[in-house]
């Protein structure tokens, strides 16, 4: 195994933590590409990079990640998250291996005790289908070869997400009423990038490839009335009242799981992986935000 490293949709949240940590890893080689540089729905142009640039790990960050505009953008959205997962897949075949990302959305959220791997999927939304079916290729396709990482409410001082808005409403609204009866646990997507490095270089140096699928988000568990009030006392916002709502209150294109907390066992366990408190980790990126 040689040390040539894609980064896919390198520009997005997950992509630009990662490119933060290139100078960690100096006997790497990393290729650092978004849709400007290597649109995954054009096959043949990834095989031509993987094939040129002798490539030994993809770590797929792009995706199509509106969740409710997929709703009506069908098309658009499996194109990303599944075709573009075969291009890369089948591209990858017998040279390279893929840690790919997937999500909490492909569970229904019904259950009342954190997600294991094994645990049936039934996704409620076009987003969390597609990225099933994004999955179910590359466990066919090179189940020898391949990482899925599910994680979920990612938030970075990258893109635009949940931790950003919130501030920004904020700072402008004196009231918000935000869903309290969702669970689930923010992650910071420069951790989930230091984990996704961490395999990599454990892989490398131990010339062993464990391959299947795994959940990854920080600890703990909360609701987003809960994390949006940590958000505001953090980032020193104090004239807003946030007020508890339920789903029902709040309809939206796509279903949202009702619970989607994960059991990350099976990842600290094979890669000794040590994940931060999800309120440690978003003190340091609004720490970073520089408010
Ligand atoms: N965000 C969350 O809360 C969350 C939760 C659970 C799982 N995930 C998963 O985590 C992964 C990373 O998410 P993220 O939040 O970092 O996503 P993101 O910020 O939306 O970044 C995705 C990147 O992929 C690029 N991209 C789109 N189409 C492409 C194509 N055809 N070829 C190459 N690149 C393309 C996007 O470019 P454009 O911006 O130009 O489209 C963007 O730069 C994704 O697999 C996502 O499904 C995310």
């Amino acid at each position: 195994m040689a040390n040539n490293i894609l980064i896919t949709g390198s520009r997005g949240q997950l992509g630009s933590e990662l490119s933060e940590l290139f100078g960690k890893y100096p006997d790497y080689r990393f290729f650092a590409t978004d849709i400007a540089e290597l649109d995954l729905t054009d096959k043949s142009a990834i095989q031509r990079f993987i094939e040129e640039n002798r490539i030994d790990f993809i770590v797929n960050c792009a995706a199509y990640t509106a969740v409710d505009k997929a709703e009506d953008d069908v098309d658009l959205c499996y194109k990303i998250n599944r075709d573009a997962v075969r291009n890369l897949a089948e591209a990858a075949q017998g040279r390279a291996c893929i840690i790919h990302v997937s999500t909490d959305y492909v569970f229904d959220g019904k259950n009342d005790r954190p997600y294991l791997e094994s645990d049936p999927t039934d996704p409620q939304s076009v987003y969390g289908a597609s990225k099933r079916a994004g999955e179910e290729i590359l466990t066919t396709l090179c189940p020898e070869s391949s990482i899925i990482i599910r994680t979920a409410w990612l938030y970075s001082i990258y893109g635009n997400n949940f931790v950003k808005t919130m501030i920004r409403l904020g700072k402008e609204r004196s009231e918000l009423n935000v869903v309290a009866d969702q669970q689930g646990t923010p992650t910071y997507a420069a951790d989930l990038a230091q984990a996704i490095m961490q395999i990599i270089d454990y892989t490398i140096r131990r010339q062993v490839f464990h391959a299947g699928i795994y959940h990854f988000t920080d600890e703990g568990a909360t609701n987003w009335f809960e994390f949006t009030r940590e958000i505001h006392r953090l980032a020193g916002v104090s004239a807003c009242v946030v007020h508890p709502i339920p789903t029902a209150q709040y309809p939206t294109k796509a279903t949202r799981p009702m619970y989607s907390i994960l059991d990350k066992t099976k990842i600290k366990q094979t890669f000794g992986i040590d994940i931060p408190d999800w309120k440690t980790s978003l003190k340091t990126c609004i720490q970073l935000l520089n408010l």
